[in-house]
């Protein structure tokens, strides 16, 4: 899989690129991610890529000609299969729609900043905008971190231990169990005794029954969804 993300603040990204499943991904050619500044797609020395809304208004808008620019030269070097673009308005983002995303060839990430992007982007290149929640965040690049990182470890390879990604909360529609780990007893709390018994199916029984009870606890919406109307 390759990622081009295209933003106006690549140093956002900090270490995220290098770190952890997303760097070890890449170490591991199962994703490239390039990252494309736009104030170098700017035509004026000051490199600007943002003016003031027409028809006034606070905050500065990302202009068309550098987004053009940009994503029209990547899309002339291969096909995509989608120009996402990243904005507080779009469809909010699911494990459903990452293990969608994880299948695809090639993605374009759009970050917006300011105000936001020059309508003509959206409607012109992007294929599909996402929203990680219904809050606001300064720019896409932090959004993009989130969606890049949900979607890179669920390519195949990513995560040593495939299953461990299979059980992951919402993977089937409900939230992980209570996970437990070395010594059995700290400042006398015990693991459940049913993970030291080394019986499997009780095992499973046992997180299957934690795994709705959460559920139902924290996000009985989720129940009301597998079950049938
Ligand atoms: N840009 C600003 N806020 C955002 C959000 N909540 N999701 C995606 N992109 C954003």
């Amino acid at each position: 899989m390759r990622i081009d993300i295209v933003c106006a603040l690549p140093q956002l990204f900090g270490s995220f690129l290098d770190s952890s499943i997303v760097g070890r991904s890449r170490e591991k050619g199962l994703v490239i991610l390039e990252v494309h500044n736009l104030h170098d797609y700017a035509k004026d020395r000051f490199r600007h890529i943002d003016d003031t809304p027409y028809g006034g208004g606070a905050g500065m808008i990302i202009q068309c000609q550098p987004v053009f620019d940009c994503i029209e030269k990547l899309k002339s070097e291969r096909e995509y299969d989608d120009v996402i673009y990243l904005t507080p308005d779009g469809q909010t983002l699911h494990q459903q729609m990452c293990i969608e995303l994880s299948i695809s060839k090639n993605l374009i990430v759009l970050c917006g900043h300011y105000k936001g992007i020059d309508q003509r982007i959206r409607h012109s290149l992007v294929t599909r905008e996402i929203s990680i929640g219904d809050f606001v965040l300064t720019g896409g690049e932090i959004a993009a971190a989130v969606l890049i990182d949900s979607v890179v470890r669920l390519i195949p390879g990513a995560v040593s231990d495939a299953q461990s990604v299979l059980e992951d909360s919402f993977m089937n529609g409900v939230l992980d169990a209570p996970q437990y780990t070395k010594p059995a007893e700290f400042r006398g709390m015990k693991v459940p005794e049913v993970l030291l018994s080394g019986d499997h199916e009780q095992i499973s029984k046992w997180r299957e029954k934690m795994a709705i009870e959460k559920t139902r606890e924290r996000r009985p919406d989720l129940l009301d969804k597998s079950e049938p109307t």
